[in-house]
């Protein structure tokens, strides 16, 4: 695969590494604020030649990555998060362009198994009103959006499945949680790649489902994963179409 990298930070050079031990070729790295990026614009002249595009960059500069890529039609595989509260504006754009996109607010393919066994679990717990339920995330010190694309993702998968659950709360409470508010807690400091953490618990126990991520591998091993699926499609997909792929072919 010829690809395009959007963003030249740590996850652009993770790809980047990922990808010469794949043998996948990256032919373009776009970054306005980084010197060793090969272009510091989206045009069609630094997308020539991508089968698809892998975009990791900043949430501010999300949407107008994503319409610059798709005016190219250019595939593209969205990692950048903070952002999806316009998903349904990004739809419209992907169906209108005709392009394949694919978003994932986590790549790694052990947090997609992690999100399938929390939803197991929760439709376990459903008829067991004695057990509440919370969430964690932890990041580094750096990360500029909160909470976390993943904790998003897991508190939509807990609402759905736990019908005493009807809202998500991400922000600090200063008050009690009401019954049917899920909790979910952003904690942010030092080096830590990423780890969420679901808790069901009642008065006599607790049980805690996590996920640590070791290293940014993952997610850029699980990106070119989704280029490769993603060439010759048309439509917005997720990782969930690509976790039903990967689980059921
Ligand atoms: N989906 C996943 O699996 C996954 C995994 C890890 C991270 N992420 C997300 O990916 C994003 C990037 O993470 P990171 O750790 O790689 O951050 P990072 O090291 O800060 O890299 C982002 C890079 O993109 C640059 N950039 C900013 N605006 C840009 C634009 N308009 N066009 C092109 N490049 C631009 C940044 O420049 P400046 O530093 O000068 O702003 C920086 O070089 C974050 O939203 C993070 O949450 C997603």
């Amino acid at each position: 695969m010829k690809l395009a990298l959007i963003g030249y930070g740590q996850m652009g050079k993770m790809i980047e590494n990922c990808a010469s031990e794949r043998g996948d070729e990256i032919i373009s790295t776009i970054d306005p604020y980084s010197p060793q990026a090969k272009f510091p614009q989206i045009t069609a002249e630094s997308l020539a030649g991508a089968d698809a595009a892998i975009c990791f960059t900043q949430p501010d500069s999300a949407l107008e990555n994503i319409q610059k890529v798709l005016q190219c039609k250019v595939p593209l595989i969205m990692g950048t998060t903070g952002w999806t509260h316009q998903i349904k504006q990004v739809r419209a754009w992907v169906q209108e362009s005709g392009v394949a996109m694919l978003y994932s607010s986590n790549f790694s393919l052990g947090v997609n198994l992690f999100f399938r066994m929390v939803e197991e679990a929760t439709r376990i717990i459903e008829p067991f009103d004695l057990y509440d339920v919370m969430g964690t995330e932890w990041h580094h010190r750096l990360k500029k959006d909160s909470p976390s694309g993943t904790a998003l993702t897991l508190g939509g998968l807990l609402l759905e499945n736990l019908s005493r659950k009807t809202s998500l709360v991400t922000e600090r409470l200063d008050r009690q949680p009401k019954a049917e508010e899920l909790h979910f807690a952003s904690v942010r400091g030092g080096a830590i790649p990423g780890t969420h953490q679901v808790l069901f618990d009642s008065e006599f126990d607790s049980i805690e489902l996590t996920h640590r991520a070791r290293t940014r591998k993952g997610f850029a091993y699980g990106s070119l994963l989704a280029a490769n699926w993603i060439l010759g499609k048309k439509g917005f997909f997720t990782e969930k179409d690509l976790m039903d792929h990967l689980l059921y072919g």
